[in-house]
């Protein structure tokens, strides 16, 4: 089946009206990504070579995100017949052809897969994808004939009562030959309900003139379907749900899973620990052995081997953590490689910034790397020790084996092997304090 070319439709021009948002539905983020790059995903992972998206003529920011695709714009929405009809011109006569949803984030590359084997073993000429939903709420219901064909499907606002009882319903996915799915589309109307032209009239069409549709039965989460925020909640905790299982499977110790998150492109090494309460942003690896403790907020990061993180530390994005560093409470890293060995462990900010390995950086150290107009680079050699409460004022260097005296505010490089101090002279005034108190005594 490797080789096999097809051709997907992703509908996406529906208004999306449930979300009450001025964002296109498909473009909300699930696991950090848009709805609709999940989409993307199972086409990519499928081989797909001919995409095709259907979108509103406003829908420009949906289109930009696909340069590869063949754009197809429904200028009114009339129904998902309607809109597959749009995509006629990019539609191979010789080709399969499979319609998939730009809300329906979930389906897996083996249900496709499935489809495809059922489709070239000529168990019929359209393979659709049902469900048995808990609740089957407004879903279209699949009328099967006495040799379990799909007869037709029948959507809710048209159903009878009895029709309305039926258990199987349509996930609208589905797959056939372009130049039957060219013939059938023809020959829809607008004729119901909704006034729409419903694609899955063609399931009715395709029976009158011979042809066979078969279900087959998919999981009610894989083929669910976001239209307002409560489906968006609900499947980004699914999207939790999985990544969560995938990394313990993969022997990632966590000690309250549930309370990790994740986004889609997380990766976690084994022999990990994960306290409660880390969020992982876009772009995060963590590498084997190391400790990410609680409360820490991670984006755009790597975490090096047996690096220890945290607790309630925030690294943001650019930063590159090497093996056996130790970044501790309250620190904000962004934009910086951490070298092999070395310490950030207490209230610091470090942005842009190049430490080298070996480093010690006191409590209270803030790298100055923005005047208000530029961000500057801080440079820092191996083996450096940084006192606390230092203020680097960037761009700066500082060479190897050098040292920072405690609270000073540096403006200049340190060449290596040199102390820099910048602080006033402390002076100390014999009995001072007693004379202080004494002025301000009241009584
Ligand atoms: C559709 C099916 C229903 C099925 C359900 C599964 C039809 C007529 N009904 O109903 O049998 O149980 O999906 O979720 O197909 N779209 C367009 N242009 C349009 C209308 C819709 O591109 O003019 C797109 C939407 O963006 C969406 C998809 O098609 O991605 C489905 O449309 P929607 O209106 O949500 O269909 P349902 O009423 O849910
Ligand atoms: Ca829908």
């Amino acid at each position: 089946m490797k080789n096999h070319s097809f051709t997907a439709i992703v509908l996406a021009a529906g208004q999306g009206t449930r979300m009450k948002s001025s964002t296109p539905k498909v473009l909300h983020l699930l696991g950090h990504l848009p709805l609709i790059h999940h989409v993307d995903c199972l086409l990519e992972a499928s081989n797909c070579q001919n995409r095709i998206l259907v979108t509103a003529p406003s829908m420009e920011s949906v289109r930009e995100h696909f340069p590869q695709y063949h754009h197809a714009i429904q200028e009114n929405p009339l129904g998902t017949g309607h809109a597959v009809r749009a995509a006629e011109p990019f539609i191979k006569d010789n080709e399969d052809v499979v319609i998939l949803y730009g809300d329906v984030p979930f389906v897996a590359k083996d249900t496709l897969q499935a489809m495809m084997e059922e489709k070239a073993s000529n168990a019929a000429d359209i393979i659709l994808l049902s469900m048995m939903p808990e609740d089957p709420g407004a879903y279209g219901r699949l009328i099967i004939d006495d040799e379990g064909f799909v007869e037709r499907i029948v959507e809710y606002k048209d159903a009878t009562e009895e029709e309305k009882e039926i258990p199987f319903c349509n996930s609208g996915i589905l797959l056939t030959k372009g130049s039957l799915l060219k013939n059938l589309l023809k020959k829809i109307s607008n004729k119901n309900a909704k006034k729409e032209y419903y694609l899955t009239d063609i399931i009715g069409i395709a029976t009158q003139e011979g042809f066979k549709t078969l279900a087959l039965d998919g999981a009610e989460e894989e083929l669910m379907g976001v239209n307002s925020p409560e489906d968006l909640a609900l499947a980004e905790a699914l999207f939790q749900g999985y990544c969560r299982q995938k990394f313990l499977d993969q022997g990632v110790r966590f000690l309250d899973p549930d309370t990790t998150y994740f986004a889609y492109d997380t990766e976690i090494a084994e022999d990990v620990t994960i306290e409660p309460n880390v969020f992982c942003g876009p772009g995060v690896q963590i590498k084997k052995g190391a400790h990410v403790r609680a409360f820490s907020y991670l984006e755009g990061c790597t975490i090096g081997e047996n690096t220890v993180v945290g607790p309630f530390a925030r690294i943001r994005p650019g930063t590159v953590l090497e093996k056996n560093t130790r970044v501790g409470n309250f620190v904000e890293l962004k934009n910086s490689t951490i070298g092999e060995g070395s310490k950030v462990p207490h209230l610091s900010y470090v942005g842009d910034a190049t430490l080298g390995r070996k480093v010690n950086v006191g409590a209270g150290t803030i790298t100055c790397n923005y005047d208000g107009y530029q961000k500057h680079k801080t440079t820092i050699g191996d083996n450096v020790f940084i006192g606390s409460n230092t203020s680097l004022i960037a761009p700066i260097t500082i060479g190897d084996n050098a040292m920072v005296g405690a609270g000073s505010t540096l403006t200049q490089d340190v060449a290596k092997d040199s102390l820099a101090l910048s602080r006033k002279e402390q002076s100390n005034i014999e009995n001072g304090a007693q004379k202080f108190r004494a002025k301000h005594r009241k009584d």
